[in-house]
């Protein structure tokens, strides 16, 4: 028994592989360096899905796709009531999905991209007592995810950030809610409850749940010269840095710089905060100095949360909302595993090891 299932292969997949000790990610064959420079999400979306649904579709085709699935998902958003909207928006984001039909067709995928997208900005607005921005087809997914949240049409530096975003988060090996996604997709239930199962391993803080929490640390923080001080308070009390350390990664994970680079135009146009984001740089040094002398027998260095935290800040999303905006990028990365299970995987039953009492013998 494994605990945690902690190096145990569980799948193949061509999707992507995770490199812990070389700190590298490939997603169908290419570097995430690559990928985010050169591709946008729908190319990305494209890229995960060849081979997996029941024809070939090109970027082009998914991005006019999407963009329609946008406005017909936009319909359920008039099922938001009280009880919604009191829920932390990923529960709510959760609830809405429910209502999508349980497909496993292109159709169906669809529905499931558009949907959080559409569903997030929607009830993030709903919450401050604003009417939801229907969508724009013609709009990229980026560009219309940020429309439908501010009302008017973001830059193109917000546009680029948040496809940087949706594209390094896409897809991440056997992660805890992919695993969810494939054990689910591999009783051939439909991809709405392969991701459904998903979205609800992610929102755990041990997971997609620890970017909102990094900007609280930050702001507990305040300033540089309080940096060291603050974080060895919180590691003498028992607690985790949030946005530090990794099941896989052994180095820097590589999600992590690629996110620090999208924000870099952000800082160039005066976009984002520059204290905040030095602010952030002294409090990682710190915490890696710290977390390299107390924490001994294995290293821990910065994980995909912490610039994710600076990033979605910076485009206006509320800390609250941090894991939907999570779940609209890694739907794909489900949505494929899902399929590829389903296509090419047995039904996963593992077994239990009993270590309870046994019945007396008489
Ligand atoms: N801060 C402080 N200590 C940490 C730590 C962190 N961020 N991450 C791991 N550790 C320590 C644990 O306390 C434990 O030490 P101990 O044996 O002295 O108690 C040791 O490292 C191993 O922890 P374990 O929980 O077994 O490792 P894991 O592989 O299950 O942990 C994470 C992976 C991501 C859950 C873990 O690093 C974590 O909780 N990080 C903070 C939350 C976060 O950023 N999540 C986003 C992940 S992308």
């Amino acid at each position: 028994m494994k605990n945690g299932l902690e190096d145990v292969i569980a799948a193949e997949t061509r999707l992507s592989d995770v490199d812990g000790d070389a700190g590298r990610l490939i997603i169908r064959g290419i570097s995430l360096e690559e990928l985010v420079e050169d591709s946008s999400y729908e190319d990305v979306a494209a890229l995960l899905l060849d081979e997996l649904l029941e024809r070939p579709i090109g970027a082009a085709e998914l991005r006019a796709s999407l963009g329609r699935a946008r406005g017909e998902v936009f319909v359920h958003v008039q099922a938001m009531d009280g009880t919604l909207t009191d829920l932390p928006p990923v529960d709510a984001v959760r609830a809405l999905i429910a209502r999508l039909p349980d497909g496993d067709d292109f159709g169906t995928a669809l529905l499931l991209l558009a949907a959080p997208a559409v569903f997030l900005p929607a009830i993030l607005r709903i919450r401050e007592g604003k009417a939801p921005v229907a969508p724009t087809p013609s709009l990229s997914q980026s560009a219309d995810i940020l429309a439908m949240l501010t009302g008017s049409l973001p830059t193109a530096e917000q546009v680029s950030a948040l496809d940087a975003y949706l594209v390094t988060i896409s897809d991440h090996g056997l992660n805890a809610s992919t695993f969810a996604a494939r054990v689910i997709a591999s009783t051939k239930a439909g991809l709405t409850s392969s991701v459904l199962a998903a979205i609800s391993a992610l929102k755990g803080p041990l997971h997609g749940g620890a970017p909102g929490p990094v900007l609280d640390m930050l702001d507990a923080i305040g300033t540089e010269e309080n940096a060291r001080k603050w974080l060895g308070q919180a590691l003498d009390r028992g607690e985790r840095l949030m946005g530090f350390g990794h099941r896989i990664y052994r180095v820097r994970d590589p999600r992590a710089d690629a996110l620090k680079g999208a924000l870099v135009p952000l800082v160039a146009t005066g976009q984002v905060d520059a204290d905040r984001i030095r602010l952030a740089e002294a409090v990682e040094q710190a915490a890696l100095a710290i977390l390299r002398e107390r924490k001994t027998d294995r290293t821990h260095d910065v994980n995909v949360e912490f610039y994710t935290a600076l990033l979605l800040d910076a485009l206006k999303f509320p800390r609250k909302a941090f894991t939907g905006v999570f779940s609209i990028g890694r739907t794909i990365g489900w949505i494929a595993h899902a399929r590829e299970q389903a296509l090419e995987g047995r039904l996963i039953r593992p077994r239990s090891a009993y270590i309870g009492p046994v019945p007396q013998a008489a």
